[in-house]
């Protein structure tokens, strides 16, 4: 989740050569780089392919920046006529460099490395395009899901083609894993989110298992709060990621049973360090693993993280056997 960026002195080097964040994602040889520092340093069991999840965006047409210091702009959505702008077919094409960075990384990783592929779920992808960038209410989005269903659910068809044709390519380039972020889940209310976050994603799931019954899929609905149960028994075979905010008996008794848990230590914690960090880490391992578990944070990695701090979590957790056997 997020395990290479800008807390890494390298990372800040890399894309100051690369000049943006688009050609760093684009450019196989630095995609490649950015995905093998955090692991290079830190000796990570998985490695999370360096791309974006709107890359799906820019892979249909929308136009995508991303800008220093303000976060991703898009030429926002302003409703069904805006569709026509949108083309699944041009996609393979457009994000080819993305797959040529997963085959050269499938050679440069360790065999005990996995390689873990991804893309945005429907919904969040959706909310960027329409808000044309980062959202606080997600006005926009939510407005167009009320007033306009079928528009809507013509965008987020759409949407769900993107996302299959794009996880199925990085399985068929060498991806051994698949996570499936819907990070702006927790924005939908009541059962708007079983019908725009959970549905799509169990629409996903069932098609890659089909082409793909062995790889792994983790789905990540974060702040799906309660309804993480309905995720749990909606999605069996897969690894639910957990947001920070899960507590963990609720994780134990009523997700665990049904799912693989994955998640959760604070990204704060990990900027802070130090005893209350080591202790965090201590209660989810006693109370959620060993078995069932993936160590994680609850979110991606904060800028202002010290690199030292990683260490001391990836050493620790090696020292407790959770690694690869
Ligand atoms: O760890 C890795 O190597 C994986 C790479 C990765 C990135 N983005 C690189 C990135 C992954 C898995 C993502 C997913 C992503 N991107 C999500 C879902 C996960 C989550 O955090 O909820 C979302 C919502 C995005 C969209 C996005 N990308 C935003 C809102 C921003 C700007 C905010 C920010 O942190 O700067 C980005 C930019 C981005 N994606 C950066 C990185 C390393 C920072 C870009 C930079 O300045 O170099």
């Amino acid at each position: 989740m997020r395990q290479a960026g800008r807390y890494l002195p390298e990372y800040r080097h890399l894309r100051e050569r690369a000049g943006g964040f688009l050609e760093l994602c684009l450019t196989p040889a630095l995609a490649l780089e950015a995905t093998l520092q955090p692991v290079r340093r830190f000796a990570m069991d998985a490695a999370i392919l360096f791309s974006d999840i709107l890359m799906v965006p820019y892979g249909l047409g929308q136009s995508v920046e991303f800008v220093e210091s303000h976060g991703p702009v898009l030429d926002a959505l302003n409703g069904t006529e805006d569709l026509a702008r949108l083309s699944l077919a041009a996609l393979p094409e457009r994000l080819a460099p993305v797959y040529q960075a997963i085959r050269e990384l499938a050679g440069a990783l360790a065999p005990e490395t996995a390689l873990i592929g991804f893309a945005g779920a429907p919904w969040t992808l959706a909310s960027y395009m329409i808000e044309g960038g980062s959202s606080r209410d997600f006005l926009k989005a939510k407005a167009w899901a009320y007033g306009d269903r079928q528009g809507f659910s013509q965008l987020m068809n759409l949407l769900a083609e993107a996302v299959l044709a794009h996880l199925d390519a990085q399985i068929r380039a060498g991806a051994e894993i698949v996570q499936i972020f819907d990070s702006w889940a927790g924005a939908l209310s009541g059962e708007m989110i079983e019908t725009w976050s959970l549905a799509p994603i169990e629409a996903i799931v069932a098609r890659l298992r089909a082409r793909h019954p062995d790889v792994p899929i983790i789905v990540f609905p974060r702040g799906a709060g309660a309804a993480y149960k309905s995720f749990a028994e909606n999605l069996r075979g897969c690894a639910l990621g957990l947001d920070t905010s899960v507590p963990l008996s609720f994780a134990r008794e009523e997700l665990q049973p049904l799912v693989v848990v994955q998640g959760n230590l604070d990204p704060v914690l990990l900027v802070s360090g130090g005893a209350p960090m080591d202790a965090a880490v201590e209660r989810i391992l006693e109370r959620l693993g060993p078995q069932r578990l993936v160590f994680n944070l609850g979110h991606g990695v904060l800028p202002q993280t010290p690199p030292e701090h990683v260490a001391r979590l990836s050493e620790r957790l090696r020292a407790k056997g959770s690694g690869p056997p």
